[in-house]
């Protein structure tokens, strides 16, 4: 993904899609956190420095990798999730809330011109670095939202066919089996 990524305006009407999602008991359990590339670069540095305090052996190409990691498209949402614990809501129906933000955010992105991409690669689980973004510590990041212009189309890659997962239920009868 290239410049250019989505104008500020742009950004809004993305962000404002993105929250417009099913919400089971209005508990607004996620967050979304816009880095442009400033911020995408200062946390590439501090994903570089957890890196190398890792892994004291990590080669200088695998330093590289893990500071541009943040900053492989124009914009970074962070989407989060804060659950409320023992709420009528399940918490499964709050996780999903949040995936709804995720794929809307895409959506919205992709309907713009733009290309996007959710990715959970290492840093997005990782407490220091939640902590350093100024997450609490009750929450998850659930997707690494990047967006920004196609350079070269990705190829396709296997899709399940409406065969594979679409079934017609017909009723067998209401009589209650033992
Ligand atoms: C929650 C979630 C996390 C994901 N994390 C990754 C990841 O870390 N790395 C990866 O290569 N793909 C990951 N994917 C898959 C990509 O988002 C995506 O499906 C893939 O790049 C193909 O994109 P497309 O389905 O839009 O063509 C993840 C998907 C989901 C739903």
């Amino acid at each position: 993904m290239v410049e250019p990524g989505p104008t500020s305006e742009e950004l809004e009407k993305i962000l404002t899609a993105g929250i417009r999602v099913p919400d089971h008991g209005k508990l607004f359990p996620w967050r979304i956190q816009v880095l442009s590339s400033s911020a995408q670069a200062a946390l590439g540095d501090y994903c570089a420095k957890l890196y190398r305090s890792d892994n004291p052996d990590a080669s200088e190409q695998q330093l590289l990798t893990e500071q541009r990691r943040p900053g492989q498209a124009p914009l970074l949402l962070v989407v989060s999730n804060r659950i409320t614990r023992g709420h009528k809501i399940p918490e499964s129906e709050q996780y999903l809330s949040g995936g709804a933000v995720c794929q809307n955010l895409l959506n919205a992105a992709h309907a713009l011109g733009y290309v996007g991409q959710w990715l959970t690669e290492w840093p997005s689980r990782d407490n220091r670095v939640r902590s350093h973004l100024g997450h609490p510590a009750d929450s998850e990041m659930i997707g690494w939202i990047y967006i920004g212009s196609c350079e070269t189309p990705p190829s396709e890659r296997v899709r399940a066919s409406l065969d594979d997962v679409v079934t017609h239920w017909e009723s067998p009868g209401t009589e209650i089996s033992a």
